[in-house]
């Protein structure tokens, strides 16, 4: 195999094209889409020319993702994150551009991490319930927050703001009506499309919708965006209704390469950090502090021994167990 960025595995096309693994290889076996064998493992592999045919390979292959990074926010954006944790969604919207003017979260550990991260942070630590946001009212663009996700008792009707009243949930959408944001902007675990039997979901819908807010929703899988890793997260954006008329609102295009357990694990691409020389248990401080860091570095440096090269090139990190959220202690 020459090129090997040119090929993708049997579980990243599944990944790129929606279906599963057993439907590849049904149609390997009857010739709809016959996959090549690595020379390396063995395993079935797919040229990036075969997929071509596919909408959705097409739009992995002839992205914007340079176009789209290089676009600059006409102002700076003001932006209040609600449930930080250590700032995995607060990085991500500090890169987009936008400016935090406050960050909740209620572990102190967390909180200590965004602060060595980001001194200059408005880090402000307790339980969201204690909080007014009136301070805020008008005064931001974008509200943020990953909530964690929470029955509602439903019982068949739509549900009002009043009646998510105790879950966290609850105090994002207050934090909402008192701040009266642009847009907000909800990440979530891809479970929540499905919890309770999609009730929780539906109830959030229609607080979102009440507070005045047009819903876009889609579930972005990290893999396409430069992160090698197979996570999912269902993000939810909201509009302030008389804004959505005028807004054009585009999700990021995917990047044109998938990110592989290689490229996690040395140096390369993503990281200065060669994962698999570090001496683990001892890693310099300074390594630590890199993106790839703490206990995390030192599991992926552990498993690196272990694993054979050619699954470097085959299969992505993945971080499951419903995904989840992890304390980075480097913020790069
Ligand atoms: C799903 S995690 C969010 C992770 C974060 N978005 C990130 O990217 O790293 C939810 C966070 O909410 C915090 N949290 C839970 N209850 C809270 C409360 N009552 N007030 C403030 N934060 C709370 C948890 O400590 C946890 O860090």
């Amino acid at each position: 195999m020459e090129d090997r960025a040119e090929y993708f595995s049997i579980s990243q096309v599944a990944d790129i094209l929606g279906i599963s693994k057993e439907t590849l290889r049904r149609w390997d076996d009857n010739g709809t889409l016959v996959a090549e064998r690595d020379d390396r493992s063995n395993y079935r592999v797919y040229h990036k020319s075969q997929l071509e045919i596919f909408d959705q390979a097409q739009q992995l292959f002839s992205n914007s993702w340079e176009a789209e990074l290089a676009t600059k926010p006409a102002r700076p954006f003001r932006l209040v994150e609600l449930f930080a944790g250590a700032g995995g969604l607060a990085i991500g919207m500090e890169r987009a551009g936008f400016e935090s003017v406050m960050l909740n979260e209620i572990d102190k550990h967390a909180c200590n991490t965004l602060r060595k991260n980001r001194p200059s942070w408005n880090v402000v630590h307790g339980d969201i319930s204690k909080l007014d946001f009136s301070t805020y009212r008008d005064k931001i663009d974008v509200l943020s927050g990953g909530f964690p996700c929470q029955s509602f008792s439903y019982a068949g009707k739509s549900l009002g703001f009043e009646d998510t009243r105790g879950t966290l949930f609850f105090e994002f959408a207050r934090a909402v009506k008192e701040s009266n944001p642009r847009v907000l902007l909800a990440e979530n675990v891809r479970g929540l499309l499905n919890h309770d039997g999609g009730a929780t979901l539906h109830a959030i819908r229609d607080v979102i919708k009440e507070l005045g807010y047009t819903l876009v929703e889609p579930v972005l899988k990290a893999m396409f965006y430069r992160v090698p890793q197979k996570r999912e997260r269902l993000f939810l954006v909201g509009i302030r209704n008389d804004l959505a008329n005028a807004a054009t609102f585009n999700w990021p295009s995917p990047f044109r390469r998938i990110m592989t357990m290689a490229d996690a694990l040395k140096a390369g691409e993503l990281f200065s950090l060669q994962c698999a020389e570090v001496n683990c248990p001892d890693i310099p401080a300074e390594q630590s502090q890199s993106a790839v860091a703490g206990s995390t570095g030192r599991i992926l440096a552990r498993f690196a021994r272990q694993v054979a090269a050619r699954i470097y090139d085959e299969e992505l990190f993945s971080w499951r167990r419903e995904d989840r959220h992890g304390a980075a202690l480097g913020m790069g």
